[in-house]
């Protein structure tokens, strides 16, 4: 199945490592299942587009009813069992994910779900209720303040035991939040803890009080964290320029190279302040650019937002097509409105093609403004 996104080509054909705790695990036995008639591992995980991951609770008869609406109109749809429900409202939400993911035809929709974290007193319940439950509409567990490799290898093989009890023909995949210090320092074996491992969010509200940061707001910048422009002939009380920073560069970045080795998606957690959309779409097209994927909506408005920062734009595919036209078979240089393409950048116009492609797909919009594009050389 062709990438729609990510460098995960090279990546795909190395897919394992080789940690301390792997050691006497060889390679060949990776892609074996870790139960007996336990779904085979997938050797590549699939390139179906997730530019909005959206959030609902299970346990809001409102919110629940409006999911079948939902479907065709955004990638991924969340049942989230996780912080934000209460914890009288756990059980509910359970059963209530469990109602909705049987009574809903998902179609193009990707169902996932937001598991409680591995010590907390719901986990085991959410996990050995929803397998065998809905198992089959499952596509991916969202799990978080995953800590280290050994916190995947467990979910790797408990939902191996209950698929193979539920007779499940196809693994669910597994998505990890990067949301704790320790996290952060292991994302790369997190990464290639299990071939289940479908992508990371940054969930910058717990990785910032992990890390004992000083901001109190829901990912996004901070107006503190900035540079000041030296000052003018000596004035340190004159007017000097300020540059807010982006508080999450490092992280994203780490996050999107440990992905891009594995073979896996990266994307932006949630953006807690709803009101403020400019904002949003600013903090999500950073990461877009850096290389992520997708984004957490935490509102309908935050939809719209995802989706379009996510999917490339007219002008870019324009531009990628023209580069892949005149570059023939794919080697040398050329010439494009006095700017120079080579192999190199060509790629670089693969990854919007492609992407582009995918997108096309799934979201008919997108697919008249692509297909209405014209290249001229
Ligand atoms: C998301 O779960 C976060 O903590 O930001
Ligand atoms: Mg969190």
């Amino acid at each position: 199945m062709p990438r729609w996104y990510g460098p995960g080509s090279r990546a795909a054909a190395y897919p394992w490592t080789i940690h301390e705790e792997d050691e006497l695990r060889s390679a060949k036995d990776f892609f074996r299942p870790l139960a007996v008639g336990a779904p085979e591992p997938l050797r590549e995980i699939p390139a179906r587009p997730s530019r909005a991951i959206h959030f609902f609770d299970p346990s809001n008869e409102k919110m629940a009813a409006k999911i079948p609406g939902m479907v065709g109109k955004v990638d991924v749809l969340l049942g989230n069992l996780e912080d934000a429900i209460k914890a009288d409202n756990k059980v509910a939400a359970r059963e209530g994910l469990v109602r909705i993911a049987q009574e809903t035809d998902w179609g193009p929709t990707q169902l996932w779900t937001r598991v409680n974290a591995l010590d907390s007193p719901w986990f085991l319940d959410d996990i050995t209720t929803l397998v065998p439950a809905i198992g089959d509409k499952l596509d991916v567990v969202m799990v978080p303040k995953v800590q280290g490799a050994e916190d995947i290898h467990y979910v790797d093989r408990i939902l191996a035991q209950l698929e193979a009890k539920a007779g499940l023909t196809r693994p669910i995949l597994v998505h990890a939040i990067l949301e704790t210090a320790r996290g952060v320092a292991n994302v790369e074996e997190i990464c290639g803890a299990s071939p289940r491992m479908q992508g990371i969010s940054l969930g910058p509200a717990d990785l910032a009080a992990d890390r004992r940061m000083k901001t109190i707001r829901v990912g996004g910048g901070h107006p503190g964290y900035l540079v000041r422009q030296d000052p003018v002939d000596g004035d340190i009380e004159g007017d000097r320029g300020i540059y807010q920073q982006d508080l999450w560069h490092y992280t994203i970045a780490r996050m999107v190279d440990a992905c891009a080795m594995h073979g896996i998606y990266p994307y932006y957690g949630p953006f807690g302040d709803i009101a403020d959309v400019v904002a949003c779409e600013d903090q999500f097209r950073n990461a877009f650019l850096l290389g992520c994927v997708g984004a957490w909506s935490l509102h309908p408005k935050q939809i719209a937002i995802a989706n379009k920062v996510f999917s490339p734009s007219v002008e870019d595919v324009r531009h990628a097509r023209r580069v892949v036209a005149a570059m023939g078979d794919g080697t040398g240089a050329v010439m494009l409105d006095g700017k120079m393409e080579d192999d190199a950048s060509l790629k670089q116009c693969l990854v919007m093609v492609e992407l582009a492609e995918e997108l096309a797909k799934v979201d008919e919009g997108l697919a008249k403004q692509y297909a209405a594009i014209e290249v001229d050389q």
